[in-house]
């Protein structure tokens, strides 16, 4: 079986007006405070990209890459990390930028792993949602689309590494050989 991309889900123009939104939220939020945003490497790298030049506050970036622990695919909430930020965020707003949360284990774990580091606040932006999957208890504070479930790609997101290219958010599609 192979796959291509299919039907498109949320186009380059619903997701640019989307990601403006996000950014004046975020901008009016942190109005006077400076931000480290993290990139969690590497769905969130377009969504990241694009969302800090529309912020308004001071903005300091980082990068994180994470995988989950073992070759299973199910997420057993046990995240190895692969990348670790190069920035000191004691005392700094972190906001982690994520490109989806399915079943929120790896937030959870990564959220807990930033906090231990005595930051003066945490929070998530996660462009996707899928709150169907979710099995923990986290709540993202800022979301840009809610979506069903199933499996999507495009703007950051892959499959098998590919797509991640594509300016919109398409369904994985099954292709008859
Ligand atoms: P979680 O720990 O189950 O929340 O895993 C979230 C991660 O799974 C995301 O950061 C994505 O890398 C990946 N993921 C979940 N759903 C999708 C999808 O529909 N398309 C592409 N990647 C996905
Ligand atoms: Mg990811």
């Amino acid at each position: 079986m192979s796959y291509a991309s299919g039907e498109v889900l949320i186009t380059e123009e619903e997701l640019q007006n989307r990601v403006r939104e996000l950014g004046e939220q975020i901008s009016h939020d942190y109005e006077g405070e400076r931000i480290i945003a993290i990139c969690v490497l590497k769905g969130a790298v377009v969504f990241m990209s694009d969302l800090i030049r529309t912020l308004t506050v001071d903005t300091m970036i980082d990068f994180m890459a994470v995988s989950s622990y073992g070759a299973s695919t199910k997420s057993t909430g046990v995240v190895r990390i692969l990348k670790d930020l190069d920035s000191n965020i004691e005392g700094e707003n972190v906001l982690i930028v994520e490109d989806i949360i399915d079943s929120g284990l790896t937030l959870k774990y990564l959220k807990d792993y930033l906090k231990a580091r005595k930051p003066k606040s945490v929070r998530i932006c996660t462009l996707l949602d899928k709150p169907e999957r979710r099995s923990t208890d986290i709540v993202p504070d800022y979301i840009g689309f809610s979506v069903e479930n199933r499996f999507i790609v495009g703007y950051g997101l892959d499959y098998n590494q590919l797509y991640r290219n594509l300016p919109y958010i398409s369904c994985l599609e099954e292709v008859k050989a």
